[in-house]
Order: structure tokens, then C-alpha cells, then sequence
């Protein structure tokens, strides 16, 4: 069982997109808890939207101390993914988290101001702790082309932190999943949502491949 924190102290950077799209996506082969410690519970108002059976088990409004307990039950989950408040405030609550997490996925969208929190978040948090994490750059433009290549310069050279070859780009779909309830797994097909399925794709691939010992149950 591997648990994976998604995390950034910048709000909005798209934590709650990430862990519920994600889980769906590697729920296609594996067995996936999504766990809601945020105060805001934005994934359980996602959940009771969702108009059909989630793919993968819900745990909303918990006590980041029960990721813990998890561990030592040796649950037959394969992935827990864990939703995590974006305030400066709830340090202690993500404190918490990453002190049970395997590994960080830190959403970051190409905006000047979300970088600072962002590091920050890395330098404070996640490096302390020696966990193995990466960004993810969320919410990219696809009518910028060069867009990716001056965020991933960005991250490889000024700031030297490992990242996701691949991006989520930016869709009205996104944006609309959480009020219907929908996930990549229950989306119908649509030229856009196709495109915003695969973004989904490949990084939980990534994810999968990064940590592959896992899928050996
Ligand atoms: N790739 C994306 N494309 C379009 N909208 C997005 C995308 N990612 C996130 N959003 C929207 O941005 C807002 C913030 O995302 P959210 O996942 O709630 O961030 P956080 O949990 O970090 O605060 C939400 O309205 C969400 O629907
Ligand atoms: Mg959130």
C-alpha cells in the first residue's frame, strides 16, 4: 500500500481536481481509498454528486492520525490518496499527512504568484521529511505552446525539483467535474473531454511506473 499526499499550500492549485481524477484514473487496475482530511471536504461534496458508484472506496472528513492506523491494518489497498487543506494555516493537519505519506504530488499551475507558496511548501514540508515527491503542472493553457517548455525550464533548472513529464492542460470539463460528479472514468467521450481523459492517463501511469513495487499485491 502506498500512500500519496497531494499537497501544495497555495489553494486552487488544483489538489482536489488532482486526487479525484487520479484515483479514478488508477483505479482502473488497482485498488484505490481516496481520503479527505480538508477542512473544506471538497471531494465529499464531489462524491455525493457523482451520479454513479465511485470507482474506488471514500473516506471523507477523517483524521489525518487514522492514515497511520491504516499502515498497520495491511489493508488490501493497493493506492490512498489523500486530499489535503491548502491554507497556511492547516500546517499541522498536512504535517500529519506527510508524516504517513509515501510519496507528494504537488499540483502547480503556471502562475508567478503560486510558485513562492509552492517552494515553500517543498522547502518546509516535503523536503524535511525525505520524501520522494514531484510537481505536477496543472491547468496548462493548450493554446500556448510555449507554455510547458518555460515551466518545466523553470522547475529542472532554476528550482532543480523533480516533476511529471506529463501536464494536465486546462478544460472547462475540469472545472464542471466536481458539480456533476463526474470523473475521467464516467466522462463521455467528447473530442475535449478525450484529450483531458489522456492528460489523466499519463500521469497516473507515471505515478503507477514511479511506484511499481506496489502493484505487486
Ligand atoms: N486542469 C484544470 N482545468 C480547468 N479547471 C481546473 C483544472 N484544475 C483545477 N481546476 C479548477 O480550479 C479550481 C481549483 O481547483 P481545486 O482542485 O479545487 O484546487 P485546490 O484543491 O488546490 O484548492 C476549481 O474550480 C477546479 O475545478
Ligand atoms: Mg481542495
Amino acid at each position: 500500500m502506498e500512500i500519496i499526499a497531494v499537497a501544495n499550500q497555495k489553494g486552487g492549485v488544483g489538489k482536489t481536481t488532482v486526487t479525484m481524477q487520479l484515483a479514478a484514473a488508477l483505479a482502473r487496475r488497482a485498488a484505490v481509498l481516496v481520503v479527505d482530511v480538508d477542512r473544506q471536504q471538497s471531494t465529499v461534496w464531489w462524491a455525493e454528486n457523482a451520479a454513479v458508484a465511485l470507482p474506488f472506496d471514500f473516506a471523507g472528513n477523517q483524521n489525518p492520525k487514522m492514515l497511520r492506523r491504516l499502515k498497520d491494518l495491511r489493508t488490501t489497498y493497493d493506492y490512498v490518496l489523500v486530499d489535503t487543506p491548502g491554507s497556511l494555516e492547516d500546517t499541522d493537519v498536512l504535517g500529519s499527512v506527510l508524516d504517513a505519506a509515501d510519496f507528494v504530488v504537488v499540483p502547480l499551475t503556471p502562475e508567478p504568484l503560486a510558485v513562492e507558496p509552492t517552494m515553500r511548501t517543498l522547502g518546509r514540508l516535503i523536503e524535511p521529511r525525505h520524501l520522494r515527491y514531484a510537481v505536477l503542472l496543472n491547468r496548462i493553457d493548450p493554446r500556448i505552446p510555449s507554455q510547458p517548455p518555460v515551466w518545466e525550464e523553470l522547475l529542472d533548472t532554476t528550482f532543480g525539483v523533480p516533476r511529471f513529464a506529463s501536464h494536465l492542460r486546462q478544460y472547462r470539463a475540469h472545472a464542471e467535474a466536481p458539480v456533476l460528479g463526474s470523473l475521467v472514468t464516467t466522462m463521455t467521450r467528447t473530442r475535449r473531454s478525450r484529450n483531458m481523459v489522456d492528460d489523466i492517463t499519463h500521469v497516473s501511469d507515471e505515478l503507477a511506473a514511479h511506484l511499481a513495487p506496489a502493484l505487486v499485491r
